[in-house]
């Protein structure tokens, strides 16, 4: 079973081993997932599989996702799978997170950049994400894409 949470002090190295397989040159922020811990604007969540073993169950963090306030919108910062643990519903159990949280508050938009290289538009697509641009060497250099979902908002 997996379950997201937002994270706190004991999952922050587990939550950096699975954002250090986002290999980029703006990826800084992943020494810093320790202080997001305490931020109102920007959130560290992690995926958590819960393995039952015969007399004990154990947890291990197999995702992570800095989601990050910004005038009227969350920006997915990062989001990644533990190494070999991906097509397994993680990923989409993380942005379901993030689209949950959008609607708890209120917040109409959810977007994020994702690099050419790491061909995860057609992951975003299946999340719902139906806004994608293509912008030539837009983030360190890189080409990437931007792409957005509108959240379906319940009316107050
Ligand atoms: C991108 C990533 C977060 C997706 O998470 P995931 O847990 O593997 O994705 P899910 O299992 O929830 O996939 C849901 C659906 O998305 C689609 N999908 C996921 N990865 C895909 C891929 N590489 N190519 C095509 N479709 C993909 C599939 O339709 C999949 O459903 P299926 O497995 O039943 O076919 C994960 O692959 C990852 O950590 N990649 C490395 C880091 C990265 O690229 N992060 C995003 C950069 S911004």
């Amino acid at each position: 079973m997996i379950y997201v949470r937002i994270a706190d002090k004991k999952h922050v190295v587990a939550a950096q081993e699975c954002l250090e397989n986002l290999n980029f040159d703006g990826n800084e922020l992943i020494n810093e997932v320790g202080v997001l811990l305490s931020q109102e604007e920007a959130r560290l969540l992690v995926a958590i599989e819960l393995i039952d073993g015969q007399n004990v169950s154990s947890e291990q963090v197999v995702g992570a996702m800095i989601l990050k306030y910004d005038d009227y919108s969350y920006n997915l910062v990062s989001l990644a799978c533990r190494l070999g643990h991906t097509r397994k519903g993680i990923g989409s159990a993380l942005v379901q997170a993030a689209t949950r949280k959008c609607q708890a508050e209120h917040v109409p938009k959810l977007w994020c950049w994702s690099l050419a290289r790491f061909q995860a538009k057609p992951f975003y697509e299946k999340q719902g994400f139906d806004e994608c641009y293509y912008l030539h060497r837009q983030y360190f250099g890189e080409d990437c894409w931007i792409l957005a979902k509108n959240i379906q908002l319940n009316k107050p």
